[in-house]
């Protein structure tokens, strides 16, 4: 997570798996030092399976919302999966073993109305 000072929920939810399968550290996909620290903090860089699920949504006619709105989107969604997966994909190359797995919308296949 970006900011661990926010980790109580998420804490209370993993209840006593913390410490001992769950170890929390903190990531901004949009940020490549952020991501490679990240992957770097992991015994041996070795990471088995990555799922890409930081996303964040913006709904709205398509006049009325800005652009760098729209930029942050695409450079979270899009370029964050992207920082991540360039970060791992090497090691799992190597190791010719490793999953990623990619979050995605159904708004992806099908449009909605006054969304572009
Ligand atoms: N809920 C829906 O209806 C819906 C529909 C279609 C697709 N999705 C996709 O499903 C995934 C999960 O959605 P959700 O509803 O569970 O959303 P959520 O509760 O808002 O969770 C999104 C997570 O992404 C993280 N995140 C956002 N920006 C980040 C960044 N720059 N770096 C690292 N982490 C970041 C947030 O972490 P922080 O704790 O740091 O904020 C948060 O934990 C997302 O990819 C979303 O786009 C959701």
């Amino acid at each position: 997570m970006r900011d661990l000072k926010r980790k109580d929920r998420l804490l209370e939810a993993a209840g006593d798996t913390y410490g001992k399968t769950l170890a929390l550290q903190t990531l901004d996909v949009c940020d490549v030092e952020s991501v490679k620290q990240c992957v770097d903090s992991v015994k041996d860089r070795r990471v088995d399976v990555l799922i890409n699920n930081a996303g964040i949504g913006l709904l709205g006619p398509l006049e009325s919302i800005k652009m760098e709105d729209m930029k942050k989107v695409f450079d979270t969604n899009f370029f964050g999966a992207v920082r991540v997966i360039k970060e791992v994909m090497p090691d799992m190359k190597r190791r010719r073993a490793g999953h990623i797995i990619v979050m995605s919308s159904v708004m992806g296949l099908q449009g909605t109305r006054q969304c572009a």
